[in-house]
């Protein structure tokens, strides 16, 4: 017997990119050992003065007389913790000076239910029928996204100016002359580092984004998955911003916690209520560890001292050691370019004119027990994606696992491509 699907059943159950992406991550961390090597996820690594970190937290709410029950035992109100969102708004303000306090500050289970909730409250169908839409300004965009409507087509993204930066080396550019803001947009959303590119969205652009938002009084999102204060695996100097037209997403996931599911959002009041709404309606409450192991953190200023000098220099030599296997690796010959690491856990590789698609690659890179992620799943709301070759050109390839894991990955992918190239 098969039961019929609704829309929404049928859109969120049918399977999805980020699904069979979390699925291979999954499998591959819990079958362990180093045959299948998975460049593929977003997974964290693991710090090991980061995980200790987690270990004497965990510690101390088993010691605390009541706090182990509380953690477990009780409810918290759907909107967090307030001691846990007071102590994140006293940071940003100390950090970044910004004028906001606890009622300003919303949790999540994790960054992605927290854009779930967002898309679906800003865009999709509305009762007079209109269509709304979330605008990505530049795409490739993250993944996580594009699956996420429960009421029609969602997303309305911009190609990028592609900017040749070195010799094998490039940078996207918003390309605000194709950027129009038109009625049917209801928010304008980024990734910064931007999820798969590692590109850092400079501050002009941002400014020009909140700008363009502010002028038609819709929100722009800027997810700082990987941002600062907390990861801060940001390579780059740059400022963040936050006014009451922008929505800032955070999480605790990477800087190590994805098992607590913690999203953070920082808005205005007004929204912060509705995500508090929402977060009742389909889960009661969030889950309270991430917010209990971090609460002393944040409170002494410990999470941007971990953030600043244990896990930015982290990332950015990990990252620096990825680009030097790619040119160790790669054919020098081989018209590969590596889009410029300014952030986040990624390196994206260009294979221009590449002979056979990145699906392709990536399936033949499967065979050889390299997991990595095609390219063209992170081009979605453009209007002519099959006619743009450069979608089916790339790669997205982690760098956190284990150094001989990676290296041996960019190995196999410089074979790979080459042979691709020879045929
Ligand atoms: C850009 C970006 N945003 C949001 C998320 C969601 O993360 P989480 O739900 O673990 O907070 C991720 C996870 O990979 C991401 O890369």
């Amino acid at each position: 017997m098969s039961w019929e699907w609704s829309d929404f059943g049928t859109r969120l159950g049918g399977g999805s990119g980020i699904g069979e992406l979390m699925d291979d991550l999954g499998h591959a961390i819990a079958a362990g050992g180093d045959r299948v090597r998975m460049l593929g996820g977003g997974q964290p690594a693991h710090i090991p003065e980061i995980d200790l970190v987690w270990r004497q937290q965990m510690q101390r709410i088993m010691t605390v007389p009541g706090e182990l029950e509380h953690v477990l035992g009780n409810y918290e109100p759907p909107a967090g913790n307030l001691a846990f969102r007071t102590a994140i708004a006293e940071l940003l303000q100390r950090a970044f000076g910004w004028q906001l306090g606890p009622q300003n500050v919303g949790v999540t289970c994790g960054g992605q239910s927290a854009f779930f909730l967002l898309f679906n409250a800003l865009a999709g169908q509305f009762r007079d029928g209109r269509q709304k839409k979330i605008l990505l300004p530049l795409v490739p965009e993250y993944i996580g996204y594009a699956n996420q409507s429960i009421g029609g087509e969602m997303f309305r993204a911009i190609k990028p100016r592609i900017e040749i930066t070195g010799d094998h080396e490039f940078k996207y550019r918003i390309d605000f002359d194709n950027l129009d803001v038109t009625e049917e947009i209801a928010a304008i959303c980024v990734s910064r580092p931007t999820n798969p590119t590692g590109n850092v969205l400079t501050d002009d652009e941002i400014s020009h984004l909140a700008e363009l938002a502010a002028e038609h009084e819709i929100p722009l999102i800027i997810d700082n998955a990987y941002g600062a204060p907390f990861p801060n695996a940001i390579f780059t100097e740059t400022k963040p911003v936050w006014n009451e037209t922008i929505v800032l997403t955070l999480s605790l996931s990477k800087i190590g916690l994805p098992g607590t599911r913690t999203g953070i959002v920082i808005a205005r009041e007004e929204l912060i209520r509705s995500l508090a709404s929402m977060n009742s309606i389909v889960g009661l409450s969030n889950t309270n560890v991430g917010q209990a192991l971090v609460q002393p953190l944040v409170q002494s200023g410990e999470l941007l001292r971990l953030s600043n000098e244990v896990v930015q220099p982290f990332y950015r030599e990990k990252s620096a050691q990825a680009q030097q296997w790619v040119h160790e690796y790669f054919d020098p010959a081989m018209s590969y370019r590596i889009h410029r690491s300014e952030g986040a856990f990624f390196l994206w590789l260009w294979f221009e004119n590449l002979p056979i698609t990145s699906r392709e690659l990536y399936e033949r890179l499967k065979q050889r027990d390299v997991l990595v992620v095609p390219g063209h799943f992170f081009f979605f709301g453009i209007d002519d994606a099959e006619q743009w070759k450069h979608r089916e050109e790339c790669l997205r390839v982690s760098f956190t696992m284990p150094a001989e894991i990676v290296r041996e990955g960019f190995r196999i992918i410089g074979e790979e491509a080459a042979k691709a190239y020879r045929e």
